[in-house]
């Protein structure tokens, strides 16, 4: 029997380094993503977590070390250029208009146009058809942004980002701010988003919704990677455990977390 080829990492991040200033937010620090991959980045507060994912999208430029999308080496100046290679992240605020209504929060920016005008048929039904992929719970297009609760929030700001058909999806802490009931429909989202192939990288404290949707953790601490685990292959006290001690490992070549990979 042979084994199935690997699949090739979506992204690779490979020795980024960053400073602001007198800090170092990161130092030679590695990353690894397969295509359809859930997984958690965890650490301290200012491990230099979201400031990586920063550098991935473009928000931030990195100082040193190399980015590949799809085997391509990258060097994204804005989160517009990671956007054109698929790659979305779903900010704390989410970013959206208030007193906008669904439907335009979901195509902000980029209205379809009939001549002169918005097609407004084509932009409800456009933002509806996203709405349903993802399987949510927002039930009305029309409705204004501000008049939705927090969770339905991050539901349209993750709609607006699927509608660029993303690769990868980055969310940053998104659970932080949600109820018991919005966190579980947060995450049978990646789930859904999961099953259509989409990676996605999660940054949270609550190392229960990790455990409970991912595939993969991986730890920073003071910068530096410090480790990652197959979520089958390791508990919640083991990682807390990697967190705390930061006993620094080698991060594993992309071959090597391929070869890794749980059936
Ligand atoms: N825009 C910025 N300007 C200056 N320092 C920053 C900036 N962004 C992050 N930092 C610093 O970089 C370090 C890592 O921060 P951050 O990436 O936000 O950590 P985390 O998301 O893990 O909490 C921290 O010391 C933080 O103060
Ligand atoms: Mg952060």
């Amino acid at each position: 029997m042979t084994d199935a080829p690997l699949p090739r990492p979506i992204v690779e991040m490979r020795g980024i380094d960053k400073a602001f200033g007198a800090v170092q937010a990161l130092r030679g620090v590695d990353l690894v993503l397969y295509p359809g991959e859930i997984l958690g980045l965890v650490g301290d507060n200012s491990a230099g977590k979201s400031t990586l994912m920063k550098i991935l999208t473009g928000a931030y430029q990195r100082d040193g070390g190399e980015i590949l999308v799809a085997g391509e080496p990258v060097q994204f100046k804005s989160p517009h250029e990671s956007r054109d290679s698929g790659i979305e992240m779903i900010y704390q605020d989410f970013a959206l208009c208030g007193n906008m209504d669904v439907g335009q929060n979901i195509f902000l920016g980029r209205w379809p146009l009939k001549g002169p005008f918005v097609d407004r048929g084509k932009m409800y039904a456009e933002a509806d058809r996203v709405l349903k992929r993802l399987k949510v719970d927002v039930n009305s297009v029309y409705q204004k942004v501000e008049s939705l609760s927090g969770g339905r929030q991050q539901s349209v700001a993750i709609a607006r980002a699927i509608s660029f058909e993303p690769r990868v999806v980055i969310l940053d802490e998104p659970t932080a701010n949600l109820s018991a009931m919005a966190t579980e429909r947060l995450l049978e989202t990646m789930l859904e988003l999961k099953r259509q192939g989409v990676a996605q990288i999660i940054i949270s404290h609550r190392l229960v919704d990790i455990f409970a949707v991912g595939d993969r953790v991986m730890v920073l601490k003071r910068g530096e990677y410090v480790g990652d685990r197959y979520i089958r292959n390791t508990d919640e006290h083991e990682v807390l455990e990697i967190i705390v001690s930061g006993t620094r490992e080698r991060a594993l070549t992309a071959d090597e977390a391929g070869a890794r990979r749980p059936q």
